[in-house]
């Protein structure tokens, strides 16, 4: 008999993303010229400064364990970073580095949540989130986020999701499937809430530099001195500055809960990359003219993706604020037929848009909404007008 695997693993959801760009290689690896919508990284390079900085660190044998919870001189920067852009005050010893913006929010739920305790999940929500939420013997809430309120938790449905045993509300804004954010006004109004039924955030602030118009971002822990004490911001590299592969995320909270995470990550892998450390410092503390460039290519994109699907017919969608994804809902094709494949949810949707029209795009359904589908548009110009083509003529013969 072999390996028996645990009831906490079997239950693990396939990641649906993953799925589709397996499929995609695939294809490509046939010879296919698939357009790939379906990743979620930027395309651009990490900056220039940046790896200057880990090929030094490399060579100057800055290659050892660090401080599990990171160097002192990446939680300065760290702190500095929170202060300077977010107006959070952190000491140093009140930020931890980690292997990614997800491994700080599953640290952060590992040292909130009891077994049994309530985490509310605004749905669409991020794939991994319910994963880690299981992972942590938390029961996930989900709160359904309607498209007429560009997908966005409201303070009435989440007061009325609270109970007596809601420990924590997860929020991701800019938001990763739909694109939303959220004005202070609506940040104030939630953290109300929270306050009063003593709710902590996970603030997951990934997307924080890539806003298009509308207000600028604005830090669920910036509120009220109460909201500070209830929030554990997480952040990281990846998004910003292009750097998905150096595996560098951090968190800012409550000494207490750094603490306990700290702990955590102790014995799970003690701590990211040095070299990634040295990187990260670097990408915080430096130069953020790449970033302006980034945010200015990827605004062009969105508003290009935007006005192509607001003029495909049956499909609805509001112009997305932020982040690098469109989140159209594809539901007035359910029940049609294209070249010959009846229609009947989002897996068939992008079956067809995949196999006819060697575009990959991700089914809502793997995100909590399965009325939609995910596009993003962290690829060229070129590469989005082709992959759109294509979308827009099987969307025309729906019958
Ligand atoms: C909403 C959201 N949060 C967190 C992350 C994690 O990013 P990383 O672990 O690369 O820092 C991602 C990445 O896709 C994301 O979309």
């Amino acid at each position: 008999m072999g390996a028996r695997i645990s009831k906490r693993a079997a239950a693990i959801a396939p990641s649906a993303t993953l799925a589709v760009n397996a499929k995609a290689g695939e294809m490509k690896a046939q010879g296919i010229d698939v357009v790939n919508f379906g990743v979620g990284e930027p395309d651009f390079d990490t900056p220039g400064n940046v790896k200057a900085k880990a090929i030094e660190a490399i060579q100057s044998g800055f290659t050892k364990y660090t401080p599990a919870p990171g160097t002192p001189a990446l939680r300065k920067a760290i702190a500095d970073k929170l202060a300077r852009e977010n107006g959070l005050n952190y000491t140093p010893a009140q930020t931890m580095a980690c292997v990614g913006a997800k491994q700080a929010i599953y640290l952060a739920l590992l040292a909130l949540v009891d077994p049994g305790d309530e985490v509310i999940l605004p749905r669409p929500y991020w794939v991994s989130y319910p994963e880690m939420v299981h992972l942590a013997d938390g029961v996930s809430v989900y709160v359904d986020c309607e498209l007429e309120d560009d997908f966005k938790l409201t303070p009435a449905a989440l007061r009325a999701a609270c109970t007596p045993r809601t420990k924590v509300l997860v929020l991701n804004y800019p938001n990763n499937p739909t694109g939303s954010s959220y004005t202070r006004a609506e940040i104030e109004a939630l953290a109300a809430v929270c306050v009063e039924r003593g709710v902590c955030v996970i603030s997951d602030e990934v997307y924080e530099k890539l806003i298009y118009d509308g207000e600028p971002h604005f830090s669920f822990a910036a509120v009220s001195p109460e909201m500070y004490d209830l929030t554990v911001t997480t952040n990281g590299v990846s998004k910003a500055y292009a750097m998905t592969g150096w595996r560098l995320g951090y968190a800012a909270g409550p000494a207490p809960l750094i603490k306990a995470m700290t702990s955590i990550q102790e014995h799970m892998n003690t701590h990211t990359s040095s070299i990634t450390q040295v990187a990260g410092t670097e990408a915080l503390n430096g130069p953020q003219d790449a970033v302006a460039a980034m945010v200015e290519e990827f605004k062009r994109r969105r508003d290009y993706m935007y006005g192509r699907f607001a003029a495909m017919p049956g499909i609805r969608l509001r112009k997305p604020p932020g982040a690098f994804y469109c989140f159209p809902d594809v539901s007035a094709l359910y029940g049609k037929t294209i070249r010959g494949h009846k229609i009947g949810g989002d897996m068939d949707l992008v079956n067809v848009i995949l196999t006819e029209g060697h575009v990959a795009i991700v089914p809502g359904g793997g995100f909590g909404n399965p009325n939609c589908v995910r596009l993003s548009y962290a690829t060229s110009m070129e590469r989005i007008t082709t992959g759109l083509d294509r979308i827009e003529g099987l969307v025309r013969e729906a019958r």
